[in-house]
């Protein structure tokens, strides 16, 4: 997976929330992004993922630029390369754990509760796999979440605030899944986060400001 980003720029109306931010993420790389809350961190992510709209430059996901697909396509390349991990986590209350995390498999025609079983294992909640959502606690709902996001073994690997929620221990064990997801499949990942112990394990910390993106 590679991702090329150039002078990006995304706005509401007269208001910049950032603008000439570029950079590159090759396979294999653990990028983390950092920067004060409102600075555009969530929006950029969503943005790499073609879930959200620019209004200047170019975001190209393995030398395709996504303002060439349409919406059918970019949800197409969500699906079968792409993991995310939202900061609201989006785990579907009607759906139990289980399925929540096999949603994407589901989506793929690739059904596989073994794989499941053992996701929810390394993120520390077998056996929860029939309980409902509600039914766990801010951090279980985070597990669930990055659960879900690597079942699939994406190329690339989208985690917002992934260990916002989580006690120092749990955290260490969810940023070594991850890690085990990009090095074993050499996958990429980009992390936001504004935990000093997760930005220290990646490749390269980056720091954005509404003015653009430079070396932490
Ligand atoms: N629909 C919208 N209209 C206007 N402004 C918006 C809208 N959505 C988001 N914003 C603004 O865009 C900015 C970037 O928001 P974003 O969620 O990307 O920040 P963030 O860096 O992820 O913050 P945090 O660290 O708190 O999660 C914020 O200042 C927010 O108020
Ligand atoms: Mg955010």
């Amino acid at each position: 997976m590679s991702l090329v980003v150039r002078q990006l720029a995304k706005r509401y109306g007269e208001s910049v929330v950032f603008r000439n931010v570029s950079l590159e993420v090759g396979a294999g790389e653990f990028v983390a992004i950092v920067g004060e809350s409102g600075v555009g961190k969530s929006t950029l992510l969503n943005c790499l993922a073609g879930l959200d709209t620019w209004d200047e430059g170019s975001v190209a996901v393995d030398g395709v630029d996504l303002a060439t697909l349409d919406d059918e396509a970019r949800a197409l390349l969500r699906r079968r390369r792409i993991g995310f991990v939202f900061q609201a986590f989006h785990v579907l209350p009607h759906l139990d754990v289980a399925q929540n995390v096999g949603l994407p498999l589901m989506l793929l025609g690739q059904p596989d509760p073994v794989r499941v079983e053992r996701m929810l294992d390394a993120v520390g909640l077998a056996g929860l796999g029939p309980r409902l959502p509600q039914q766990l606690s801010g951090g279980q709902l985070q597990r669930v979440a990055i659960a879900r996001a690597l079942v699939h073994q994406p190329a690339f690997l989208l985690a917002d605030e992934p260990t916002g929620n989580l006690d120092p221990a749990t955290a260490l064990r969810v940023m070594d899944v991850l890690l085990a997801q990009t090095r074993e499949h050499r996958a990429s990942l980009v992390l936001v986060t504004h935990s000093v112990a997760a930005a220290a394990r990646a490749d390269r910390v980056l720091h954005l400001t509404s003015e653009g993106i430079r070396p932490d």
